[in-house]
């Protein structure tokens, strides 16, 4: 029973969400994949759960099993013409499996009418729990920094590629994320941005079609398009930036983000979209 508390944990089911299982053949699945109870018992793994996620590639995958369980999805037909309708839309949404452990559904915070919109990976712990985007300690780190260079959530508006939280923070599959990308499309559509800013990797190689890294995105200014059935009509200008959970791990990296921030404003400012 132990063992397979463990594996639950590391596996990233550390919340209860239901008064019954809904995994039919959990004992099974966790035979298959979880380690000998000896190595078990002998070194237990880390909690998986962080209050705070970080970008994908600080963090630890799930197991595979995991990770392939997940990749079942649907790719959504978006009919939405206002932010309301889309909410809605996302809400009933039953194609990505991230929504059967999620608390809430994490939307978006700040105001719809900005001209600048943020869009960042997942929501973490504190977000499922309030429903609302960037409310935990790396919200606050962008709170800081964003509020530095006077924007706050009444002059922007936040969202995430993924809508409900992974479980244990792990990294999203590609197929939830696909499962999610044509609402995040119409997001940007229907909110129509002044200018977009990606921030960390994952929603930078998701909205820009790219593998290239965060690093070498950050802070160089992009168009970016949205596929050709998304709404979009003309192309946004776009700022990749570092995620704030990473400049919680890597102070160093806080400079750069630092001028991008500035880059940010000043863009802003020239272009007269404040
Ligand atoms: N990290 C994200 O990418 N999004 C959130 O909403 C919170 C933390």
């Amino acid at each position: 029973m132990l063992a397979d508390l463990i594996w639950q944990v590391e596996a990233g089911a550390d919340e209860v969400v239901g008064e019954e299982a809904n995994l039919s053949n959990w004992k099974g699945l966790a035979a298959k994949v979880r380690a000998p109870q000896e190595d078990l018992r002998a070194d237990p793994p880390p909690r998986a759960a962080h209050p705070d996620p970080g970008p994908a590639s600080v963090r630890r995958a799930p197991p595979a099993a995991i990770h392939s369980a997940s990749a079942a999805h649907q790719a959504p037909r978006v009919t939405a013409q206002t932010l309301d309708e889309l909410r809605d839309e996302v809400a009933r949404f039953d194609g990505c499996p991230l929504r059967a452990t999620a608390m809430n559904l994490v939307f978006s915070d700040g105001n719809p009418a900005a001209p600048i919109m943020l869009i960042g990976e997942a929501p973490g712990e504190e977000e499922d729990r309030q429903g609302k985007p960037f409310v935990g300690v790396s919200g606050k780190l962008l709170d800081q920094m964003m509020g530095a260079a006077g924007f706050d959530r009444t002059n922007t508006y936040i969202s995430n590629i993924l809508f409900w939280r992974p479980p244990g923070n792990r990294t999203p599959t590609d197929a939830e994320i696909a499962s999610c990308v044509p609402f995040v499309e119409r997001h940007i559509a229907l909110i129509k941005p002044k200018i977009l800013v990606l921030l960390g990797g994952v929603a930078a190689k998701t909205l820009l079609h790219t593998a290239t890294g965060i690093t070498r995105l950050r802070g160089k200014w992009t168009q970016y398009m949205g596929s050709p059935d998304s709404g979009i009509e003309t192309p946004i200008p776009c700022l990749p930036i570092y995620h704030p959970a990473y400049l919680l791990r890597q102070a160093s990296a806080k400079r750069q983000a630092w001028n991008d921030i500035l880059s940010l404003k000043k863009r802003a400012i020239d272009d007269n979209v404040l």
